[in-house]
C-alpha cells in the first residue's frame, strides 16, 4: 500500500482511479480545481475504506498552483508512491479562429503540468528506488485531431523516452491510451457524445483497472479494450497520409 496523487480526481476517470486505489487501502492526494467535488470524493473514499485522503485544490494552468503540487510530491512525509497525471480537457474549438488563451490553458494542463509534476515525482522516486507514474494520454495521440492530439502524442512519446531512462531504477512509467469514455469530458468541450455508437464507449472501471494493471506489470504503453487495440494497430501501421485523411479534426465530433 502507498500514497497515490491523482490529478483531475474530481470526476470521470480520475474519480474511478481514486475509488479503486482507496478500496485497495492506498492513501490518496486528490488534485483538481473544484474543491467541493474533491471533498465529496474524500468523504466517500475515507468512509468506505478508512484510508487517509488529502484534498489539494489546484488549477494546473497556473504556475503557483503547479508548484504547490510539486511541493507535495517532494514531501518526505507520506511520500507519493504513485502519480497519476490524469487531468485533461477537450479544447472545444478549432485552432484557426480559436482563443489563444484556451490553447495555452490546454497545453499547460495536458503538457506542462505532466512534465513539471513528473519531474518532481520521478526524482524523489529514483532516490527511494521505487515508485510508479501513470500518464493518461488517449487513442487520439495516434490521430491528427488538432492540438489535443498533439498534446496526447507528447504525453505518449515523453513516457516512452522516460521509461527508457528509468531502466534499472525501480521506477516505472506507463502511458494509457483510452478510447471514448462517458465522463464530463464531451459536455465540457461542447461535443455531442450521442453521435457515437454506444459500443464505442469504454467502461470507466475497466479502463482504470487496466491502467493500474499495466503499471504494475511495468508496461510502457497500455491500450485498454480489444476494439481500441485494433484501432491503435490500424493507426500505427497506416500511411500518415491516410491517417490525415480519415482521422483529422472532423473526427473530434465538433460542429455536428
Ligand atoms: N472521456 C474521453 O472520451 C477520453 C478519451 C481519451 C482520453 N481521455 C483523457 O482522460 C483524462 C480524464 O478525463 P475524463 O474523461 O475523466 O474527463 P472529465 O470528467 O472532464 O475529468 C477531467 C478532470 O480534469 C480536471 N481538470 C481540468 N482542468 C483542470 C485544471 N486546469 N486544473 C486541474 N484540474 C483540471 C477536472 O477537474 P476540475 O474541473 O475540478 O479542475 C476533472 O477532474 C483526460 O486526460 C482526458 O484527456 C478522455
Amino acid at each position: 500500500m502507498g500514497t497515490a496523487l491523482i490529478t483531475g480526481a474530481g470526476s470521470g476517470l480520475g474519480k474511478e482511479f481514486a475509488r479503486i486505489l482507496a478500496a485497495e487501502g492506498n492513501n490518496l492526494v486528490l488534485v483538481a480545481r473544484n474543491e467541493e467535488r474533491l471533498n465529496a470524493i474524500a468523504r466517500e473514499t475515507q468512509k468506505a475504506d478508512n484510508v487517509r485522503v488529502e484534498v489539494l485544490p489546484a488549477d494546473l494552468t497556473k504556475p503557483d498552483d503547479r508548484e504547490r503540487v510539486v511541493r507535495r510530491l517532494r514531501s518526505r512525509e507520506n511520500p507519493v508512491t504513485l502519480l497519476i497525471n490524469n487531468a485533461g480537457m477537450g479544447l472545444g474549438q478549432d485552432f484557426v479562429g480559436g482563443s489563444r488563451r484556451r490553447e495555452t490553458e490546454a497545453l499547460n494542463v495536458m503538457v506542462t503540468a505532466v512534465l513539471v509534476l513528473t519531474h518532481a515525482a520521478v526524482n524523489e522516486m529514483v532516490k527511494r528506488g521505487r515508485g510508479s507514474i501513470i500518464n493518461v494520454a488517449s487513442i487520439s495521440s495516434m490521430t491528427v485531431q488538432g492540438t489535443y492530439s498533439a498534446h496526447k502524442a507528447w504525453v505518449k512519446v515523453f513516457t516512452e523516452g522516460l521509461a527508457a531512462d528509468l531502466k534499472g531504477t525501480g521506477v516505472r512509467v506507463t502511458a494509457v491510451l483510452p478510447g471514448l469514455m462517458h465522463t464530463d469530458f464531451h459536455r465540457r468541450a461542447k461535443v455531442d457524445a450521442t453521435q457515437w455508437k454506444e459500443w464505442m464507449f469504454l467502461d470507466l472501471r475497466r479502463v482504470a483497472e487496466s491502467a493500474l494493471n499495466a503499471a504494475r506489470r511495468g508496461r510502457v504503453l497500455a491500450v485498454p479494450s480489444p476494439i481500441y487495440k485494433v484501432a491503435y494497430g490500424a493507426l500505427k501501421f497506416s500511411p500518415r497520409v491516410l491517417v490525415r485523411k480519415i482521422a483529422g479534426p472532423k473526427m473530434s465530433g465538433r460542429g455536428r
